[in-house]
């Protein structure tokens, strides 16, 4: 789901790294995986609609959106939105009143959804910087 989520983005990567990524997540290999504020929605059929996955990484001084995705039959209909809302809830419960996320350039459905959700642009990495990448806080 993840790697056909981003298929057509400008994130896009073969299924293996994305297999890869996931694993690193939950592996704690980006930070603590903090499970409490990551979920999953499915369809009525039982079908993975969607997840985000939250990190707790020392070095971003904050947890991290390490992944959201929506699958691309589901997408632009509230989805990320909702998934974005009930894990910062979370993590708003466990006592966490920031959190971050990075953003590539030119991913706009992305960039949007973190504005919607009350995410301020706070810092632009430079594109010889390890990533390009930009990243928000809430
Ligand atoms: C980014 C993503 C998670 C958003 O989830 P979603 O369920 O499609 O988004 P929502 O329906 O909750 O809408 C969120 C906002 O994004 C906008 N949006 C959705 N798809 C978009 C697109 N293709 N282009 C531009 N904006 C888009 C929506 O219009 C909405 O903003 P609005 O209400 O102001 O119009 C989803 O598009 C996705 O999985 N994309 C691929 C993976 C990805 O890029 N993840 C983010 C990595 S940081």
């Amino acid at each position: 789901m993840v790697h056909a989520a981003f298929s057509h983005t400008v994130d896009s990567a073969p299924l293996e790294s994305w297999r890869r990524k996931l694993l690193a997540i939950v592996g704690h290999q980006y930070g603590s995986f903090v499970s409490s504020a990551s979920f999953v929605a499915e369809v009525s059929s039982g079908q993975l609609a969607g997840t985000v996955l939250v990190t707790d990484f020392a070095r971003y001084q904050a947890p991290v959106i390490a992944l959201i995705a929506v699958s691309p039959g589901v997408q632009d209909k509230g989805v990320g939105f909702y998934l974005l809302r009930r894990s910062l809830q979370a993590l708003a419960i466990e006592g966490f009143p920031k959190c971050r996320a990075k953003i590539s350039p030119g991913n706009n459905a992305s960039l949007q959804l973190f504005r919607n959700a009350g995410f301020e642009l706070c810092r632009v990495e430079p594109k010889s910087s390890q990533q390009g990448h930009n990243r928000s806080t809430s």
